[in-house]
């Protein structure tokens, strides 16, 4: 393989976000000014009497947009390049004329046993070598030129059919990328990385130098002795494996930008994109994917078992409108009940179907979807809920479909609006990808662990939060937490410092700026280009035990993890007062200027947690008191309206407290005592005042 020239160092960096994030070619789905509500549709499933049973019930529901056609490749084309559209066409002027629009798929996410034939040495494969079959769903190789190719060409056929339909409101492309396939080790996937490989850094020997392949003695002497990191006898090089991880989503992200353009080129101005699974996709960089999708869609399945899975709910939804830089998203995917694929699969209780129908829609979805209008009778997927559920319309589930239509309805004017926040939260897929590798300090240093434990303490305040990577721009904030932040770019850091500098709060969890792109420690050692702004340095780390933990002065414990610490400027907050890490400190602070820097070498249990959120809050300017347990909440504003939503998520009812009582009871769900207004247990209250 020859060498290409050598890229600038900006070009070469192009794996990092944008200073903005959100899509470079914002469109929402052509057609009606409402809350869309809708979901998947798989008619080729059913006779065709029973097609217009659910276009009629759709419109009893409100229902105006369905996503259309996801895997139906083999029906379309049952043979290489022989089309079908007889049943598509029928479907397509069957709900146009019940004026419900379409969101057309293309099949690509399954594949036809035709193709599966067509092209062995492009079946995935595993890491550990294992060549995967057919008969269930997903892709071939992502750098299959002929999977590639005929998802062009059905791509294509689809395109220029439908494209002046009336139905035809948007495109949905293939099916959630990066699941069930992401890494693929076959040999199409192998002599893409390398290409991928020499476009980022232009010589062997600059590969040798990013890798550390030094060690172990691992040096290559040519491009084609670079393999992908397949399972090896013991740990393969870390760097490699990182490099692997963004070569695999740029390779999926390949694969949707090259639908999306085939499609642009018959329909410039309708909305196209893919299903994203915000907090729940481990292998695509979602925020270089949001530039490339005109309108950010995401599913979201509730951990069932979970207890605290409303907080989960919220947390992806802020981290989807964060990818969408603001704007509204749809909410492409949920559930009106259990879904089959968890352990045990918890089916919804009255009201809750509704409940986190309109907690997305406070954090900012102008799209409520589920995944699927007509629970399936045969298939993997039968005891799946549905919006209509195999007991049919005369059941629990229907109502509260059709009730949950009639309420978007009545917030349709919520529209458009933002969700305002001032605290952004650090979150970079790059970083977790390195981290969650083997042979790390601790098991307990998890990104997902920490990100999850500051975001339900914000959120247990109210406080509304924005997910941003470091490379973004963080001037709008007041505060900005850096959970685990363990691979940042000395640049990240430098802007970080700037922030505070500037006048910005910062707070920085242990486990952070210990590595930089190349998962390389830093020159200088830990916390890398934070130590500056932090006003200390960490001379070494000491993880607990499984189960350990330390007192605090304060009274409160720490868990996970603990550092030894050099102060050089920082003043202590809390101290350990037993255990392994006996006096060091827990929290530190650093002043510089207005702003200030604060560093938390532990896991706080929650009470601590809280207090600290509190104080830090304080120091921000940012008002949030404790709400009552189980109550969530998050506003919305228009350019006269303001909603606050609010959501009782325990048994009990709860007398709002001042603040969050004020306004017109959009959906009357509130009970008025005189002054006192209460939120029932497991109620959804949008109240609307002016701006
Ligand atoms: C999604 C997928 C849907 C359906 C659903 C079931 O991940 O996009 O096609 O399988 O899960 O929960």
């Amino acid at each position: 393989m020859t060498t290409t020239t050598p890229s600038t160092p900006e070009q070469r960096d192009d794996h990092r976000p944008s200073v903005h994030p959100g899509p470079s070619t914002p469109r929402w789905p052509r057609g009606a000014r409402t809350i869309r509500y809708g979901g998947d549709y798989n008619p080729e499933q059913w006779p065709e009497a029973v097609w217009r049973e659910d276009v009629a019930l759709m419109r009893d529901a409100g229902v105006d947009l369905v996503s259309l056609g996801i895997f139906s490749w083999v029906l379309l084309e049952p043979r290489p390049g022989q089309y079908d559209f007889r049943g598509m066409d029928a479907v397509m002027d069957l709900l146009g004329d019940a004026g419900v629009d379409v969101d057309l798929g293309t099949p690509t996410a399954a594949p036809p046993a035709w193709l599966w034939d067509r092209y062995p040495d492009e079946h995935p494969v595993t890491r550990d070598g294992v060549v995967l079959g057919r008969g269930s769903r997903g892709l071939l190789s992502p750098s299959g030129p002929g999977y590639r190719a005929a998802a062009a060409a059905v791509t294509e056929q689809l395109a220029a059919r439908y494209a002046g339909h009336p139905a035809l409101a948007m495109w949905h492309v293939h099916n959630e990328y990066g699941a069930p396939i992401s890494e693929s080790y076959d040999v199409h996937s192998v002599r893409a990385f390398r290409a991928w490989l020499a476009e980022r850094y232009g010589s062997v020997e600059a590969l040798n130098a990013a890798w550390g392949t030094t060690f172990w003695g691992q040096r290559y002497a040519d491009w084609a002795e670079v393999d992908a990191p397949r399972t090896a006898a013991t740990t393969v090089n870390q760097a490699q494996r990182l490099d692997f991880a963004r070569f695999t989503s740029d390779a999926l992200l390949a694969c949707y930008t090259a639908e999306r353009d085939v499609i642009r080129q018959y329909t410039p101005d309708l909305a196209v994109t893919t299903n994203f699974m915000a907090t729940n996709c481990p292998s695509l960089d979602y925020w270089k994917w949001a530039r490339e999708v005109d309108v950010v869609a995401n599913d979201h399945y509730l951990a069932a078992e979970r207890t605290d899975n409303h907080v989960l709910l919220s947390m992806d939804a802020d981290l989807t409108r964060s990818l969408a830089g603001g704007r509204p998203w749809m909410l492409m995917e949920h559930s009106t009940s259990a879904v089959n694929w968890q352990p045990r699969n918890l089916a919804k209780r009255p009201g809750e179907l509704g409940r986190n129908s309109l907690a997305h829609l406070g954090r900012g979805a102008d799209a409520v979807m589920f995944f699927q209008f007509r629970a399936s009778r045969t298939g993997a997927e039968k005891f799946h809920s549905a919006m209509l559920p195999h007991a049919g319309a005369d059941s629990r589930v229907w109502r509260e479909v059709v009730g949950l239509g009639a309420d978007l309805g009545r917030l349709a004017e919520v529209r458009d609006s933002r969700v305002p926040a001032r605290v952004a939260v650090l979150w970079d897929w790059e970083s977790s990808w390195a981290q969650d590798l083997e042979w790390r300090p601790s098991v307990d240093l998890r990104h997902r662990e920490r990100t999850e434990a500051w975001y339900a303490a914000l959120w247990r305040r109210g406080v509304t939060i924005d997910f941003r990577h470091p490379s973004h721009d963080l001037s709008a904030y007041d505060l900005v937490v850096a959970p685990a932040s363990y691979l940042l770019r000395a640049q990240d850091g430098a802007a970080l410092t700037r922030y505070v500098d500037g006048g910005g709060h910062l707070v920085v969890s242990f486990g952070s700026g210990l590595v930089d792109e190349h998962d390389a420690v830093h020159p200088g050692g830990f916390p890398g280009p934070l130590a500056d702004v932090l006003g200390l340095r960490v001379e070494e780390f000491l993880p607990f035990r499984d189960g350990e933990t330390g007192t605090l002065a304060s009274g409160g414990t720490g868990r996970f993890w603990a550092d030894d610490v050099v102060l050089e400027g920082a003043v202590p907050v809390d101290v350990f007062v037993d255990g392994r890490a006996a006096g060091q400190p827990a929290v530190t602070r650093n002043d510089r200027g207005t702003g200030s820097a604060w560093y938390v070498s532990t896991a706080l249990d929650d009470g601590t947690l809280d207090a600290f959120v509190g104080d830090v809050l304080v120091a921000a300017g940012i008002a949030g008191d404790l709400l009552p347990e189980g109550v969530e909440t998050v506003e919305r504003v228009g350019e006269d309206t303001r909603w606050r939503f609010l959501f009782n998520h325990g048994d009990g009812a709860v007398e709002l407290p001042d603040g969050l009582a004020a306004g017109t009871d959009v959906l009357g769900v509130l009970d008025d005592h005189g002054d006192v207004r209460v939120l029932p247990p497991g109620a959804a209250a949008v109240l609307a005042s002016e701006v």
